[in-house]
């Protein structure tokens, strides 16, 4: 994912890649050389305790995030975690209170929230060009052949369908329901332990639902409705790159397509340390609590 990152990092206008840290030295230089970086570090301890370095992008896998995380909140720099931004909600508190009390910049890289597909979805919702909303209902699936050694069916690493893909469907119904009253979860899990598919139902007391679902172990469309008291908006496959929407108003279509890329969230990153703020308004740390909170609820009840 790191090179992923790095790909679009030249679009990147507030910002630089000055190092990059890995738990090997070798690993390191190989990567600075690859992608022109001017420093390379063999441990993530060195990285943080960089002075030219103002702040981190974690790209671990899921339970590795928190060590670094916190390491970097330590030395004083910001971080940017991936998704999802830790395996535990404990983890996820630690992180939250320690730059809290820091006042260090701390966001999950839930790159979606910060693409225009999704910021011409608030602009409607907020207008009112779907009414109230009522209902989210969405899947996010990535067929993959089960092999323990790979870290998506490791639970060391984190693995599995609800941190890997659950967190972009319950991230994005929570952007407009926010939390729900009721949870219910059912899914299927790989010899490893860890959960290969899942069906995520969430109620609201007055009524509001949403329908979620994710896996590894079906081929699926990856998209998203969000459905209103006056028309709905369909976020075409795959959602979480919002590359094109359709707002269904008095069953008239309007698609408007967008471009997508991680380069928005990182710049969002800047603009936010910038203008001295350690949350981000967009992807909040609150927001980031509830959702892995609701994962939390969902894992429980996967048999
Ligand atoms: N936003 C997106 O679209 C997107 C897409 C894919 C993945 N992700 C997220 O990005 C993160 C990393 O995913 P990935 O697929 O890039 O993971 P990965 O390739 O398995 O691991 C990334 C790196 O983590 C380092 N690492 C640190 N501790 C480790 C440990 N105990 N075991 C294995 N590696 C360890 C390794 O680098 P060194 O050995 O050099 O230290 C490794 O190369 C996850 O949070 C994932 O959900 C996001």
């Amino acid at each position: 994912m790191a090179q992923a990152w790095l790909a679009d990092f030249p679009r990147v206008t507030n910002g630089r890649v000055v190092a990059v840290g890995s738990r090997s030295t070798d690993r390191a230089a190989a990567f600075a050389v690859a992608h022109g970086i001017p420093r390379a570090h063999g441990s993530y301890a060195a990285l943080v305790a960089d002075p030219e370095v103002d702040a981190v992008y974690v790209a671990t896998p899921h339970p590795q995030h928190v060590d670094v995380a916190l390491a970097a909140i330590a030395a004083g720099k910001a971080v940017l975690v991936e998704k999802a931004f830790t395996s535990s909600v404990s983890d996820t508190e630690r992180i939250v209170e320690a730059a809290r009390a820091a006042g260090v910049f701390a966001m999950e890289a839930m790159w979606t929230r910060f693409l225009p597909g999704v910021t011409w979805i608030r602009e409607l919702v907020a207008e009112g060009a779907i009414g109230q909303v009522r209902g989210v209902q969405g899947d996010l699936t990535a067929f993959r052949d089960y092999d323990p050694a790979d870290r998506l069916f490791d639970p060391a690493l984190g693995g599995g369908a609800v941190l890997d893909l659950g967190v972009y469907v319950m991230s994005f119904a929570h952007m407009w329901l926010g939390t729900p009253d009721v949870v219910r979860a059912v899914g299927g899990r790989y010899p490893s332990g860890v959960e290969g598919e899942f069906a995520v139902l969430w109620g609201y007391r007055d009524g509001r639902s949403a329908t979620l679902s994710g896996a590894f172990t079906a081929y699926g469309p990856g998209r998203m409705a969000i459905l209103g008291t006056r028309g709905w908006i369909d976020v075409h496959p795959r959602f979480h790159r919002a590359a094109e929407v359709t707002l269904w108003r008095a069953k008239v279509p309007e698609t408007r397509r967008f471009e997508a890329g991680y380069h928005l969230e990182t710049i969002h990153v800047g603009e936010c340390l910038a203008a001295g703020l350690t949350e981000s308004p967009v992807m909040p740390l609150v927001d980031t609590l509830a959702v892995q909170r609701l994962m939390a609820q969902a894992l429980d009840q996967i048999a």
